[in-house]
């Protein structure tokens, strides 16, 4: 088997700079409050930290507008402060990554400033500037935080292209000069010692030359509604689709594996960074070495609800695209989408799903992304005032209601805190104290600290308590680092017919693991063809013993049975919401089948 690079066995864990810890009591996160929380991260169990943006910005799209590429903002520290905290990580064997915002700067860059101040500027043709059509932007494109993706600039009548907000011009990839530009940034920071770069939404670095219109009719409005209106999962799939199809001449051009190209190689001459892409297609991939090493599965973390046979199927698809080389990349949360806890909850078993779903991430072949809270069982926060809104795409999603959809400031309130992103983003929960021990007492947080921290949902309280979320994670984490199977094991799916069971084996060399994860509030009776699980490696001929049934030697993990109890695997039964994870005894050892 090939060795594994440090990213393909690390465990991530992302960090939103603004909520982790506030060191200096301003009620906004920063570096020295992440510096001193690095001993929690260690024992926490994870290998690499993937940092939001924390440059200087605006804060038009929660720091997603980056005023200065090189350098940190005032609010989280000093460059120096910055240093001191990867310095800091690596002494304790924890990688930093960091965010890579590509397709866009802020209004505030000074590029843009340049840019802007004159048709005849040498850095003029750095963003993407058009005429109009007699008064009218240069076609219908619209940005997808609503409204034209064009804005005219009065000072020289011409229109500069925003796929996100108007504060965030695109820059103009195929001018050679950005690109040398924004692939020195990527040097500067390589030099600082980050080990790689969460690249931000590659898939909208081009878009068509030639200004095409999308072929979709229907307005930006007319979609927003029906996604509104739908009722069943397959309507607002359907709805989705028509959204996404509005932007079809905007994103995922091919010009864009170039850049990807061009990236991939200059890290490499590093040593051995990586890179990961806010993107989930696998042609990003490129040949399996020679673009972005992790893209992320998304479509899992966008499931409405997660079931076995939808992960059944998921994986069957992702792994079966991945080309020679890749590896696959698992995440069920992030800063822009709901948290796990929520997302997955039926109101009755939320705290049982949240776990079965947070033992599938660190189970399933492929790296995992984890975000921060999730360990403690964090949920939405839906903020109750529209004047608390800080993500933009809230306060435009409040505005829309009211204004198109004619909705009461109560629903329009409600709709736009569910779909907007503050909710994710809320400090972290560190005790019981003022402000969740995010901030000291009296200081007044960027976003509200969700009042759940006084009822069990903070660190110092989990970590006293045993059979708490952050006790599962941890010992989960820790098994991940003890069982090579789980990290570098090939993945095999049992009883592909369950519908409450998800069975699985994850196999090495010298080590086969079972793993079993029962979705349904009812005990399962699960008959594990374990046989054929043995016969899709065949034993060597001269294999005397061959013929002797699989056991579950050994209950590694289990929410339910003892640790090193052994478990019959012919009649397995399941209790309801269990997480079961056992070494399985499969005589006789032989080379496992690789996937890599
Ligand atoms: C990515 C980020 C998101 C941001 C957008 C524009 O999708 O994850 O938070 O708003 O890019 O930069």
């Amino acid at each position: 088997m090939r060795r594994l690079e440090w990213w393909q066995k690390a465990v991530f864990y992302q960090i939103y700079p603004r909520s982790f810890a506030d060191g200096n009591g301003d009620g906004v996160g920063d570096f020295a409050g992440m510096t001193r929380r690095l001993d929690y991260l260690q024992d926490l169990g994870i290998d690499a930290i993937w940092l939001s943006p924390f440059y200087p910005s605006p804060q038009c799209d929660c720091g997603y507008d980056v005023s200065n590429y090189t350098d940190v903002a005032p609010e989280y520290g000093t460059l120096s402060d910055f240093r001191d905290f990867v310095s800091q990580a690596h002494q304790r064997n924890i990688r930093v990554i960091i965010d890579f915002v590509i397709n866009h700067t802020s209004h505030e860059h000074p590029w843009f400033a340049e840019s802007r101040s004159g048709r005849g500027n040498p850095k003029r043709d750095w963003y993407i500037w058009k005429d109009g059509r007699g008064g009218a932007p240069p076609n219908g494109w619209f940005s997808c935080f609503g409204g034209p993706a064009w804005e005219l600039d009065r000072l020289t009548q011409q229109y500069y292209y925003h796929y996100f907000l108007k504060q965030q011009p695109d820059l103009n990839w195929r001018n050679p000069e950005v690109r040398r530009a924004m692939f020195d940034v990527v040097r500067f920071w390589l030099d600082l010692g980050v080990d790689g770069f969460r690249i931000d939404a590659p898939g909208t670095l081009f878009e068509d030359a030639d200004l095409r219109e999308s072929s979709q009719a229907r307005s930006q409005a007319e979609l927003y509604l029906a996604l509104h209106q739908a009722r069943t999962s397959e309507e607002r799939l359907r709805a989705s689709e028509a959204l996404e199809s509005l932007y079809e001449r905007q994103v995922e051009r091919p010009e864009v594996h170039e850049v990807m190209q061009g990236l991939r190689a200059l890290v490499d001459t590093y040593g051995d960074g990586v890179l990961v892409g806010e993107v989930d297609d696998p042609s990003y991939h490129g040949n399996g070495t020679d673009e972005l090493q992790l893209v992320f599965n998304f479509p899992l973390m966008r499931a409405e609800s997660l079931r076995p046979a939808q992960i059944r199927a998921n994986q069957s698809e992702r792994l079966s695209r991945l080309p020679p080389g890749a590896w696959p990349c698992n995440t069920l949360g992030n800063h822009d989408s709901s948290r796990v806890w929520s997302h997955f909850a039926d109101g009755r078993h939320d705290a049982e799903l949240a776990r079965l779903s947070l033992a599938l991430m660190l189970t399933l072949r492929g790296t995992p992304f984890l975000y921060y809270g999730e360990e403690i069982g964090m949920t939405d926060l839906l903020l109750t005032d529209a004047s608390g809104f800080r993500d933009y795409l809230s306060k435009w999603l409040y505005q829309q209601e009211i204004e198109v959809l004619g909705s009461s400031p109560a629903e329009a309130l409600r709709n736009a805190a569910m779909l907007g992103r503050d909710k994710c983003r809320t400090p972290m929960q560190w005790s019981t104290l003022a402000n969740a021990g995010f901030s000291p007492s009296g200081a007044r947080t960027w976003l509200p600290v969700n009042p759940n921290f006084a009822h069990g949902v903070n660190v110092e309280g989990q970590l006293a308590v045993s059979g708490s979320m952050l006790e599962f994670y941890r010992a989960l984490l820790r098994l991940r680092r003890s069982s090579y199977a789980l990290t570098a094991g090939s993945w095999q799916v049992l009883a592909a017919d369950q519908a409450d069971c998800l069975a699985f084996l994850r196999k090495v060399d010298d080590q086969d693991l079972l793993v079993v994860l029962n979705w349904s509030d009812r005990p399962q009776l699960l008959h594990l063809n374990l046989e054929g699980a043995r016969l899709t490696a065949p034993p060597r001929p001269s294999d005397a013993t061959a013929d002797r049934p699989a056991v579950a030697s050994r209950v590694l993990f289990s929410t339910h049975r003892q640790q090193g109890h052994g478990a019959g695997l012919d009649e397995l039964r399941i209790a309801p919401f269990e997480v079961l994870i056992a070494e399985v005894d499969l005589p006789p050892h032989r080379p496992a089948r690789q996937e890599e």
